[in-house]
């Protein structure tokens, strides 16, 4: 079975499909009811469940976990997908504002190591990717709160990877370049798309599918002997 978090739209759902495309049970979770993801995957003839909650919060987490395991038995994989990534100024920075987007982007993939844990290591085999960012190098401006959660996603997988390598676990994390989904729509203009695109070695916007199969491969066993690694899948963005 395999969990991916803030699978209602954009990269968590591609993502999500495409796991359920390979043979795997799905558990998408989100903060909205993932519905669409789920109907996607079930019309394909795939199992999926949706289950609503903020993977930020430590009491959602744990439930969640709990009902996956309780309903499915072992987790194979988790995809820590669930971000968000408002832009600020330091003067426009509070400090809620700062600790909302460590809270979402970095405190959410601890706490869904620790809901599903138990029910990876039963199985002694499990794959975990955490979803960080190309822009930790890139750096555009207005997103020093994101770049430090996603910095950390990194530091989390490496550390994570040593804990986990026992039990059969790999921990890798996957930096996206701006990639055309819902919530970039909501606060890019299409100049600054263009901008990017530009700056890649490969000149057009990725699209969340660009995604898959970097995942796919990560979370195979043709993996196996990968763990604690980062691989921007970027367009050589970050080159
Ligand atoms: N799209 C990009 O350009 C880009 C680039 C680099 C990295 N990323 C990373 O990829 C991931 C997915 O990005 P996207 O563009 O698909 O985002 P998106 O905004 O299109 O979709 C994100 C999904 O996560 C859900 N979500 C947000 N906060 C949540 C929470 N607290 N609990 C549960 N679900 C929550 C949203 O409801 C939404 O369905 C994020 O971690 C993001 O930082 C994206």
């Amino acid at each position: 079975m395999a969990v991916v978090t803030g699978a209602g739209r954009g990269i968590g759902q591609a993502v999500a499909r495409n796991l359920g495309e390979r043979g795997a049970t799905v558990v998408a979770i989100d903060l909205k009811n993932p519905e669409e993801t789920v109907d996607l995957l079930t019309s394909g003839g795939h199992t999926a469940i949706g289950l609503t909650a903020d993977v930020s919060d430590p009491e959602q987490t744990a439930a969640a976990g709990a009902e996956a395991i309780g309903r499915f038995g072992k987790v194979d994989i988790l995809v820590n997908n669930a971000g968000i990534f408002p832009f600020y100024t330091i003067e426009e920075l509070d400090y809620d504002k700062w600790r909302r987007v460590l809270a979402v982007n970095l405190d959410s993939q601890f706490l869904m190591v620790k809901a599903v844990l138990a029910g990876m290591k039963k199985g002694g085999w499990g794959r975990i990717v955490n979803l960080t960012s190309n822009s930790i190098i890139t750096a555009a401006p207005g997103l020093s709160h994101y770049m430090a959660s996603k910095m950390g996603d990194i530091g989390f997988s490496r550390g994570l990877a040593n804990d986990l390598a026992p039990f059969g676990i790999t921990v890798n994390a996957v930096g996206p370049t701006l990639t055309i989904t819902p919530g970039v729509r909501e606060i890019h203009p299409p100049e600054a798309l263009e901008a990017i695109a530009q700056a890649q070695a490969i000149k057009r916007n990725a699209l969340p599918d660009d995604l898959v199969g970097t995942i796919a491969f990560l979370t195979s066993d043709d993996a196996a002997f990968v763990t604690g690694q980062t691989i921007m899948a970027d367009g050589g963005y970050a080159r």
